[in-house]
């Protein structure tokens, strides 16, 4: 494996070497309500984590290449998807460094926050990601809007990017088809349970043919 090093890795990598597992291994359910209806193809998940997305999508017929840069991440997702019987190529990449090669029916980049880079970084991503897009394929891009209600102090500053800043950043306006822009919110409980709720959004584009 290439061995990727800096800030943004060592964040990642510390945050999952603290847990044994951080996400609840489940597709998000914004992904799984865009994609549910889609003919197969070839899929390229962004920040895919513990492999939650990236196992629904072959799960359905996709064939994934699935990026990460945290090294654990990325082997706790490989032994996901062997034990759910589905084959998926991992990649280890930091995003605003090197991107996978080749172009791809379906760019998904689900909560692809960078904590520790300036968001010139993740815009920079952001745009190979649409760059990454096949010829009438489709990108993805979910992300919060915000913090959840019931934290009173944010851990650090960070600037919630809104659809239309994402929309500028791809710098795709007028030339790919907007199907979706929403912001969703959900319900999500605190860390002692209290009652809560989170805003999230949503920005569904597609590349000409
Ligand atoms: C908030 S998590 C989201 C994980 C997954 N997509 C999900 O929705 O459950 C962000 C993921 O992006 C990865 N990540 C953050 N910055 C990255 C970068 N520059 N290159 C590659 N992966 C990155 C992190 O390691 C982490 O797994």
């Amino acid at each position: 494996m290439t061995s990727i090093t800096g800030p943004e890795q060592e964040y990642w990598e510390n945050r999952y070497q603290e847990n044994d597992h951080v996400w609840s291994g489940r597709p998000n359910p914004l992904l799984v309500r865009e994609v549910a209806a889609l003919p197969p193809g070839t899929a390229l998940d962004l920040g895919c984590g513990e492999g939650g997305d990236a196992i629904w999508l072959a799960r359905q017929g996709w064939r994934v290449t699935a990026v990460d840069i945290s090294a654990t991440a990325l082997s706790r997702a490989a032994a996901h998807a062997a034990d759910a019987g589905v084959d998926i190529h991992w990649e280890p990449h930091d995003l605003s460094q090197t991107f996978p090669t080749g172009q791809f029916d379906l760019v998904s980049a689900q909560f692809l926050h960078s904590v520790v880079a300036p968001p010139s970084e993740r815009e920079k991503t952001l745009r190979r990601a649409a760059d990454a897009v096949a010829p009438g394929g489709l990108l993805l891009v979910a992300g919060h809007a915000g913090w959840p209600t019931w934290l009173e102090h944010p851990p650090f500053e960070y600037e919630f990017p809104t659809t239309a800043q994402v929309l500028d950043t791809l710098g795709v306006r007028g030339r790919w088809e907007v199907e979706l822009e929403e912001v969703i919110e959900r319900e999500i409980a605190g860390p002692e349970g209290q009652p809560g709720r989170r805003a999230d959004n949503l920005l569904r584009v597609r590349r000409p043919r």
